[in-house]
């Protein structure tokens, strides 16, 4: 494991995670993928570790603080680094309801996990990354959460939330500049068919997958502070 780099890919158990944490692994890194239940995130590992690569799941609940304090030190305890963090555990909890009827409580919940969650994770492994002068971040974002372009209306919560999930990731890149062996990027993975996407989606989540791994696997002249779909520079 010593030469192994390690990502954390959050939500791993299905969808675009599951897809992306075998991705990751089919280039040789061990992958911790995080589950709510430990035994769905078992299958993904099973199936990783039976494809010749190397995995273990952890337990996190993203709204739980506790939770998220305990992962980041159990991982630091156990390898002393994360090289690579995938923030792709996401909700969509207002799927086409119209913003001047959304219940404020599901924008609290959305923003729970898409962003206070995914920024808790984002400084919490900053300090492995920074020790160790490596670290490759991406959050998952969305098309739907670019300001140039909000035309579909609905789904405020959600996109909001993405939205601010794209300022922290330009933020964060500005205020790490002096570190440029740690890059932050967010991914538009498309219009995936998984649980959230819904059936109608044209992409897989193996296609979904790939712009966020380019995104955890970049070499080290690779951008940062960037919004990317099909790994082309997306507009904000
Ligand atoms: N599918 C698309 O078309 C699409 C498009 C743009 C962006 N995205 C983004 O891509 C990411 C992955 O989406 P997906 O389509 O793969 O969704 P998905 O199939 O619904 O999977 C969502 C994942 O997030 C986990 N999760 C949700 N709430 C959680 C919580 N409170 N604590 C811990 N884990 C939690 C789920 O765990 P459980 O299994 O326990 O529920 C699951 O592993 C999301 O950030 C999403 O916004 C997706």
């Amino acid at each position: 494991m010593a030469n192994k780099k390690i990502a954390l890919v959050t939500g791993g158990n299905r969808g675009i995670g599951r897809a992306i944490a075998r991705q990751l692994s089919d280039q040789g890194i061990h992958v911790i993928i995080t589950a709510r239940k430990i035994s769905d995130g078992q299958s993904v590992v099973d199936e990783i570790i039976e494809a010749g690569g190397s995995s273990e799941v952890m337990l996190l609940e993203m709204t739980d603080s506790q939770q998220r304090e305990r992962l980041v030190r159990d991982i630091d305890a156990q390898y002393q680094r994360l090289d690579i963090l995938v923030n792709n555990a996401g909700v969509a909890l207002d799927k086409w309801v119209p913003g001047a009827d959304l219940d404020i409580q599901v924008m609290r919940d959305t923003m729970e996990v898409n962003v206070y969650a995914s920024l808790q994770l984002i400084q919490l492994a900053l300090p492995l990354m920074k020790r160790n002068q490596y670290g490759r971040i991406v959050n998952l974002s969305s098309e739907l959460a670019s300001l140039n372009d909000m035309h579909l209306g609905m789904t405020l919560a959600y996109r909001t939330s993405k939205a601010a999930l794209n300022a922290i990731t330009r933020i964060l890149a500005l205020e790490l500049e002096e570190y440029p062996d740690i890059k932050i990027n967010a991914a538009a993975p498309g219009w995936v068919k998984t649980e959230l996407g819904g059936d109608d989606a044209p992409l897989t989540p193996e296609q979904g997958a790939i712009t966020p791994v380019w995104l955890a696997t970049l070499p080290e002249d690779g951008p940062s502070g960037g919004f990317y779909r099909e790994k082309q520079a997306y507009p904000w």
